[in-house]
């Protein structure tokens, strides 16, 4: 076991709106989870109640010492029709960041996690056309309202999970299987993304902008095959690069259409989700036969995080925030390992020649975990859904005290009984 210096990182935690605020029925996945999709029947219309129990829970967050906190707003509360926008929304919404500066926790918002509202899903959602325009129009309201509370931003989570479930594979809402779609999908988000950094920059220059990206490590399954090889790096330039190297400068990369924008650098961090890695067989993705697995049957490979932080720190030469991490671990068992070895990872990152600046674990309470439901929990606070009632976890605790020390000393190793 080994100490690990954490310093120079701000430790926080990240949710979405759509998964633990409660109460909107506007938005997509509130219609695909009425259309019977969500494995345990739940829907994202109960979640946390966060929307009304904001103050709770950032009290909560307070006594963990978190220090930074990243969370989504829904268009669909705010934008409820097209051409009607809800300023009782943004009122609420400004009152939670409000109360997150007065407990000294700084926001990172969030403007598209996954869901749309219904008027603009019906429309065609981001395969249609003038889909940038009704994007831009949301942030400008947005921002424009909030821009005296935050000034660091998250355009658009994921676009690579939000295209592929969506449009290619077809298991998350439209539930399309299409190719062409998925290209225009991820064409329109690198315009909607460009478009609305700049427009952050012109009415707030200081800010911060950037994506949040998943990325995953892809490995051949046999190191040598020239099958497996060439599958792995067409995954990784398929399902994450093409469209990250998009969006960072505008200018689009096979086989994307122009995007029609000035090239510049769209920036100004790099969000880095990471959770897993996939072994590559052919062109089929596989898991590592006999290696640790979460409660998803996700691999647990901590060494993967250090990986990508240093592959992507070369790439784009900007800070890298990790914008989340986390794993499902419905009973807590393993939760606060993996937050110790994924820390370490980020630490060894650092000492490597990345500049990792923030950790925002994911999640910091047991959320609506889309298809999965509320089975799936992947919180740092147990959520009881009947009651609403909160709890910090074992694993919480552990990371509370790691953000009060800045650092994971032996002794919180040894109180917290975490083996190597
Ligand atoms: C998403 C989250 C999700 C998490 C765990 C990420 O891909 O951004 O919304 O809950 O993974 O599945």
């Amino acid at each position: 076991m080994r100490e690990v210096d954490l310093s120079n990182i701000l430790l926080g935690t990240a949710t979405a709106a759509t998964q633990i605020e409660g109460g909107d029925r506007a938005n997509s996945w509130y219609d695909w989870a009425e259309a019977g999709h969500i494995k345990d029947g739940s829907s994202p219309v109960r979640a946390c109640g966060h929307f009304e129990r904001f103050r709770e829970d950032i009290a909560i967050m307070k006594s963990m010492n978190m220090r930074v906190y990243r969370l989504g707003v829904e268009w669909s509360r705010i934008q409820p029709e097209r051409d009607k926008f809800d300023a009782d929304a943004i009122l609420v919404y400004r009152d939670l960041l409000g109360e997150l500066i007065a407990a000294g926790i700084k926001p990172l918002v969030t403007l598209h996690h996954f869901t749309n509202p219904r008027w603009f899903e019906q429309a065609g959602g981001f395969t249609a056309k003038d889909s940038p325009d009704a994007f831009i129009s949301f942030v400008r309201y947005t921002v424009d309202a909030l821009k005296d509370l935050c000034s660091e931003w998250v355009t658009i989570n994921e676009p690579n999970v939000y295209a592929a479930f969506g449009y290619f594979y077809g298991t998350w809402p439209p539930g399309h299987k299409s190719f062409k779609e998925t290209m225009s999908v991820f064409r329109n988000m690198a315009i909607s993304h460009v478009r609305a950094y700049d427009y952050i920059h012109s009415v707030q220059p200081g800010a911060s902008v950037g994506i949040a990206q998943h990325y995953r490590v892809f490995e051949p399954l046999r190191p040598k095959n020239i099958i497996d090889k060439l599958g792995a790096r067409a995954m990784t330039y398929i399902f994450q690069d093409m469209i990250s190297d998009t969006m960072a400068y505008g200018k689009s990369r096979f086989p994307l259409k122009r995007l029609k924008v000035k090239r510049g650098r769209y920036f100004d961090f790099l969000g880095v989700n990471y959770y897993s890695r996939f072994m590559v067989k052919g062109f089929e993705p596989v898991t590592k036969p006999g290696t640790p697995l979460n409660d998803l049957g996700w691999e647990i490979y901590p060494d993967g995080l250090k990986r990508v932080c240093l592959k992507y720190q070369k790439r784009y030469k900007m800070p890298i925030y990790i914008t989340e991490n986390g794993t499902c671990d419905n009973s807590d068992a393993f939760r606060a390992q993996f937050l110790y070895t994924h820390l370490a990872a980020v630490a060894d990152a650092n000492a490597g020649g990345a500049n990792v600046e923030r950790y925002y674990h994911w999640s910091f309470m047991d959320n609506f975990e889309w298809l999965e439901g509320e089975e799936a929990r992947f919180g740092l606070v147990h959520i009881d859904y009947e009651t609403g009632t909160r709890n910090i976890k074992d694993s919480g605790r552990f990371y509370a005290d790691i953000a009060k020390e800045g650092r994971i000393t032996k002794e919180l190793l040894d109180k917290h009984s975490i083996k190597e």
